[in-house]
């Protein structure tokens, strides 16, 4: 980081000190008792111009609680924070994650062929266009069959090995893009150290036939490292411990080659990436090798594309018609002026089942931080709760509680016009339900409502539904890998954008390391066959003293 940029950074005017912030809690105050049924009645034209459309996505934020003046005051804050200039700076490759003097370039990811990105004067461009090629090339080979294992018999398990950002994003877009799979390959994602994820994964599978992917950006991490040496000694086992077969049953992604090699895998099958991609931000890299054997190159390159729109849609649209800025924006006000502290993401199509699940590491190891980044202490809300599952099933489970329980809960409902699997009237009933869930939770039941339809008195107050608790509506056509790497970026860029307006690093994730750190003390504590001398608290000597005594003697 440059000293001009590090004075810069410190001299921001803190977000609450903002012009815009004072604002917006002046409106906050005026607006706050104003139920959304007012603000439609009073705005009959309120649905169709409170959206926005572009490139096949369509956003309905009408049943957020703002008017155009909310909008107005946060449009003004995003622009009082610095957003263009910071839109600038990470698309230019400046060093942004700070902490760690990095450039964040998973927009160089999905760049064409042509552009020029350059990263300490180097253009990086070519590089990423050189590992699609070889992972193109490596593609074809395993799902034409020409890629034989030892034996000599074809390919047909791949198993990726990995844990966050080498995991979520290569299930997520396995199971997103399911519809466009080669069903003659079997995937499965061994991600957690509990050794039942990886023998539940391989249980049914020949080791002469199953390729492991080990995805790991540091190569180092303990999760994926201890399943990826009993990877090792599966295959090694079952194909009568020749070494020679690690060469046509291993390959990595990684960043670090050092460690690939000493793993005992050839660098020839390492497929690279950088350190200015973030592991959440990495599944459109070499870290999709699995996505692009499941889906093959050609639809991973429409997944790309997708991305790519979305950048450019990002970086050159007005902020009040950007979609990302607008999806960021009212997370803020959700947040930090109407005091949510979670967000439901609630896909309406079966196959974005992994979706949610992915978005929180994406949202919350971004923006789950406490100090800004000139290191002080913020005194506002940052990130709130990602959570989720696909509708309807969240119907019949937790959305009770969106409806009439005592917190309020934004949601964002995700949907398409067009069913993938189209099956009788499966689809309007989905669609029927997503509809029809935001417009309750807008407007839910009065109690004369309730009297009016004959309840007693005495049962009423269970049958009111408050209403107001905002909602975003995002349809697409269908769900397309073009249309995933869309919707993927938006919540990518609209992350960032948040973490501009907090004043965070989205980029480093310091908070996952204490935990680390503790668990490689702990680890020889358990193992050692003479008692330790245990200087932990009362608690923790406590648990480990009782797991050694109960622990399975092997
Ligand atoms: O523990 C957090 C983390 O560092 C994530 O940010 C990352 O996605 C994950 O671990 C896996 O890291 P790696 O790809 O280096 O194995």
């Amino acid at each position: 980081m440059g000293k001009q940029e590090s004075d810069d950074k410190k001299s921001a005017v803190p977000l609450t000190k903002a012009k815009n912030w004072a604002a917006l809690q002046t409106h906050y105050q005026r607006t706050k008792d104003t139920h959304l049924r007012t603000l439609f009645f009073d705005d009959p034209t309120r649905g169709q111009t409170m959206t926005a459309e572009a490139i096949g996505l369509f956003l309905d934020y009408s049943k957020n609680r703002v008017t155009d003046e909310t909008i107005r005051l946060l449009i003004a804050l995003a622009e009082e924070s610095g957003l263009r200039a910071h839109i600038d700076a990470m698309f230019r490759g400046d060093k942004i994650n700070t902490t760690e003097n990095r450039a964040v370039l998973h927009v160089a990811l999905r760049a064409p062929k042509t552009e020029t990105i350059l990263v300490d004067g180097q253009n990086i461009v070519p590089q990423v266009h050189a590992v699609l090629e070889r992972m193109t090339a490596f593609s074809d080979r395993l799902r034409s069959g020409d890629w034989k294992g030892n034996t000599g018999k074809p390919i047909r398990n791949v198993v990726n090995i990995g844990i966050g950002g080498s995991d979520l994003g290569p299930v997520m877009a396995y199971e997103a893009l399911k519809h466009y799979s080669d069903r003659h390959l079997n995937f499965r994602f061994v991600s957690n150290v509990d050794s039942t994820d990886f023998a539940e994964a391989v249980q049914d599978l020949d080791p002469s036939e199953t390729l492991f992917i080990v995805s790991s950006k540091t190569f180092t991490t303990l999760e994926t490292m201890t399943n990826a040496h009993s990877a090792r000694a599966w295959l090694l086992q079952g194909l009568g411990g020749d070494e020679s077969a690690i060469a046509k049953h291993f390959v990595a992604v990684s960043t670090n080659a050092a460690e690939v090699k000493k793993f005992g895998i050839d660098t020839a099958n390492m497929f690279g990436f950088w350190d200015w991609v973030g592991g959440r931000y990495s599944m459109d890299s070499a870290i999709g090798l699995s996505t692009m054997l499941a889906v093959g190159p050609e639809n991973f390159y429409a997944l790309l594309d997708g991305f790519h729109h979305m950048d450019e849609h990002f970086r050159t649209t007005p902020f009040e018609r950007n979609l990302p800025v607008l999806l960021a924006l009212f997370a803020i006000w959700n947040n930090d002026f109407l005091g949510a502290q979670t967000v439901a993401v609630l896909p309406y199509e079966q196959y974005l089942k992994r979706f949610p699940a992915y978005l929180q590491q994406l949202t919350m190891e971004s923006n789950g931080k406490h100090v800004t980044l000139s290191g002080a202490e913020v005194d506002y809300a940052t990130c709130p709760i990602y959570w989720g599952e696909p509708g309807t099933n969240g119907q019949h489970s937790f959305y009770q509680l969106i409806h009439q329980g005592t917190r309020l809960i934004p949601c964002d409902f995700i949907g398409f016009y067009q069913a993938l699997n189209p099956i009788g009237a499966h689809h309007d009933v989905l669609i029927a339900n997503v509809f029809a869930q935001a417009e309750a939770l807008a407007f839910g039941k009065t109690l004369e409502q309730v009297k009016s339809e004959g309840v007693p008195d005495w049962l009423a107050p269970h049958r009111v539904f408050e209403g107001n608790r905002p909602s975003n509506m995002i349809l697409a056509e269908r769900l397309t890998p073009a249309i995933l790497g869309e919707l993927i970026a938006l919540y990518e860029h609209s992350v960032f954008v948040q973490g501009v307006i907090w004043q965070i690093n989205s980029f480093d994730q310091w908070g996952v390391e204490l935990g680390k750190v503790l668990a490689q003390r702990i680890i020889p504590e358990l193992e050692s066959p003479s008692e330790p001398a245990l200087k932990h608290d009362s608690s923790t000597n406590n648990l480990i003293e009782r797991y050694r005594k109960h622990k399975a003697k092997s």
